[in-house]
């Protein structure tokens, strides 16, 4: 048994194992003088020293780690990534600054278009070298357990491919990864104009496929204008669902089709995006208990208005925040960036945007039981920031402010 004693922390965490929302999603714990006692990589003690010292006295530690009264948060849960590509598309963000809209770009056969063919030509040792450096880079700055997606094969063989990559990637590296499978993240060209007959290739083939190959938890699908329709995304999340995957959509990203409405209709765990999404569909998200995965990196990237953060805490939507690494339209792996976005840029509370970067998005991938926040029985996932206040995340701008980063009790970063 290895044990060990963190003393001298600020710590705020959130609480609990299902996500919060309305009021609940500022609600975070502060213990000025905090401490944790780790028991195998888990917190089997967490309070003011006042409490923890008495238990700590009857205890032998392998290591105290002291935190000089700096403040003490969860490791980050990036709930949405695409991060498992093989080349970036530095040309196409300059097309895009120059004017060309991201969906023409996808329209002509680039975009997400060109990452399918650099990663059909790209070895397995190279598509992981890739992820992996964009993993452990984010791991530098905080994030703990990470979602990432398929999508980037659009056969079945490339997007098996893809996601034995991605289950390397956590089995190689100290981050917990959760697979998503999106063989529905664009129409490839050899389908081009046939959509309905693609649709029923990932209906009949790739499901089952990742199905079987058991490596997905999620099944994800782009529902867009031009790209899968909300009937097409309904009958490949409907499939998807009997197959036992948790469901995602990424919503309303650039025109509002109603996404919103049919993640909540098909029982979608969380839907992505809705930077366009109504009224309606949020409130339909607040009455399904559907997750908001807030994407401020993507809006600042595609130079679009962000989604509307503060409507959707106000109609009792739970909200989280995530990067949306992709090569395209967010390129970055910082969760600091995107929680000072959440923050500056969407108007949450510092409280909000730490409970939507860690709790709710933990619960959003399915992790909510063992991270997320620091609790009895959790994984002991914590970062050890640079100031006084999880605000220094927004404040120290354009900077990781994380000192160290701990996961399962071990200094990974
Ligand atoms: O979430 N919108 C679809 N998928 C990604 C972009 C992927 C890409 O451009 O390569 C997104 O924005
Ligand atoms: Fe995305």
């Amino acid at each position: 048994m290895i044990a060990k004693l963190v003393r001298n922390a600020r710590i705020y965490t959130a609480e609990g194992s299902s996500p919060s929302s309305g009021e609940a999603q500022g609600s975070v714990r502060f213990y000025p003088d905090g401490a944790m006692i780790i028991k195998n990589g888990l917190v089997e003690d967490i309070g003011p020293w006042a409490e923890i010292e008495k238990k700590a006295a009857s205890l032998e530690f392998d290591e105290e780690i002291d935190c000089d009264g700096r403040c003490v948060i969860p490791g980050f849960v990036d709930p949405h990534t695409h991060m498992c590509f093989a080349r970036r598309r530095e040309g196409e963000f300059s097309l895009r600054l120059a004017g060309t809209p991201y969906l023409e770009i996808l329209q002509k056969g680039g975009g997400i278009l060109s990452s399918v063919r650099a990663v059909k030509e790209a070895s397995d040792d190279d598509l992981f070298e890739n992820t992996l450096s964009l993993a452990l880079s984010a791991l530098s700055m905080g994030t703990t357990t990470l979602e990432i997606k398929s999508g980037y094969g659009l056969d079945t063989e490339t997007e098996l491919k893809m996601l034995s990559v991605i289950r390397q990637v956590g089995l190689e590296s100290p981050l917990d990864v959760v697979p998503t499978f999106m063989g529905a993240h664009a129409v490839p060209e050899e389908y081009k104009g046939r959509p309905e007959e693609f649709v029923d290739l990932i209906v009949n083939e790739m499901l089952p496929a990742a199905k079987k190959q058991g490596i997905a938890a999620f099944c994800d699908v782009f529902c867009e204008e031009g790209v899968f329709s909300v009937a097409h995304t309904e009958r490949i999340l409907t499939e998807a669902g009997k197959l036992g995957f948790g469901l995602k959509v990424h919503a309303d990203e650039v025109h509002d089709t109603g996404g919103a409405a049919l993640a909540a209709r098909v029982g979608a765990v969380s839907a992505e995006h809705l930077l366009a999404a109504s009224d309606e569909g949020l409130a339909a998200m607040a009455g399904a208990g559907v997750t908001a995965i807030l994407l401020p990196a993507t809006a600042y990237s595609l130079r679009k208005p962000y989604a509307r953060a503060r409507a959707m805490i106000d109609l009792g939507v739970p909200a989280a925040l995530a990067t949306d690494c992709n090569p395209g339209s967010s390129f970055t792996e910082s969760m600091p960036f995107v929680f000072g976005l959440g923050v500056m840029a969407m108007g949450l509370t510092v409280e909000e945007a730490l409970v939507a970067a860690t709790k709710n998005s933990a619960c959003a991938i399915g992790a909510g039981d063992r991270c997320g926040t620091l609790e009895r029985g959790k994984n002991a996932d914590f970062l050890v920031l640079d100031g006084e206040t999880p605000a220094i995340i927004a404040y120290h701008a354009g900077v990781s402010p994380v000192d160290e980063v701990y996961k399962k009790g071990e200094r990974v970063a």
